[in-house]
């Protein structure tokens, strides 16, 4: 194991590695030599592999369809909520704009409001090392977005008013990229997409349907700096994620 695989894994709780004997573990393709890693996670989630998708009606608009450069003119220029008043810009989103993987936050934090990326503090780096622990990489074959583009005040929740107004911009990007499987980065994420209320513990675990996407639902890396115990089930999640787009 490389210094940097054992850096993931140490931010992601999983440090050091124990691998149990006799027991040969099922590699993902992709994955490479941290789905050795797999052993490690409480359970490998058969139930999970074996769940059903669940297929869910979404009520929202879908606006007429736009290139790229227009779709961000348009979220540049965007006044149609109140949390743009207290912003210092837009945070579009970043990477592969063709990417098989998808992950949507909530929305920006200070940071990001600063430097106009989504996912760059300190949730930032533990997405990353996420990304990493699955051979990702932010901006290979990963597009990152957040459900509303501007930073609410004080990193509250954003409201359902501001979600409904910026959730057609989250659309537009999902149907521009296509995405091979998006994954849902907490609860609200998880709602705004699948529009329906639930808890992100009942949302995990399943491949839901995002108007025929796959999209799956984990911890937001901002709760699991708060609750690192969670970072296992995380992982899980991962794997799950993996899984599934290898399938
Ligand atoms: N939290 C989010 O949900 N998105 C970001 O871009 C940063 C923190």
């Amino acid at each position: 194991m490389n210094i940097r695989d054992e850096a993931v894994l140490r931010e992601l709780n999983l440090h050091p590695l124990w691998v149990r004997r006799n027991m040969p573990v099922a590699e993902p393709p992709h994955v490479g030599r941290l789905a050795a890693t797999q052993d490690i996670a409480p359970a490998v989630m058969p139930a999970m592999a074996a769940a059903p998708a669940v297929s869910t009606e979404q009520s929202l608009p879908v606006t007429e369809r736009v290139d790229w450069d227009t779709l961000k003119a348009q979220v540049h220029d965007c006044t149609a909520c109140k949390l743009r008043a207290g912003c210092i810009q837009t945070v579009f989103g970043v990477g592969d704009e063709q990417a098989d993987w998808l992950f949507v936050g909530e929305g920006p934090g200070a940071d990001e409001d600063e430097r106009g990326e989504p996912f760059v503090g300190q949730a930032g780096k533990l997405l990353d090392n996420m990304l990493a622990a699955i051979k990702l990489k932010r901006g290979q074959n990963v597009y990152i977005a957040n459900i509303v583009k501007c930073r609410p005040p004080n990193n509250r929740t954003p409201e359902a008013d501001e979600i409904a107004t910026c959730l057609p911009y989250l659309q537009q990007q999902i149907a521009l990229i296509q995405p091979k499987l998006i994954v849902a980065l907490g609860k609200t994420a998880a709602t705004s997409l699948l529009g329906r209320e639930a808890t992100l513990g009942s949302f995990r675990g399943s491949v839901h349907d995002y108007r025929g996407t796959p999209l799956i639902v984990t911890y937001h890396p901002s709760y699991l700096l708060r609750s690192p115990s969670e970072k296992a089930k995380a992982w899980q999640d991962l794997l799950f994620a993996v899984q599934r787009m290898s399938a």
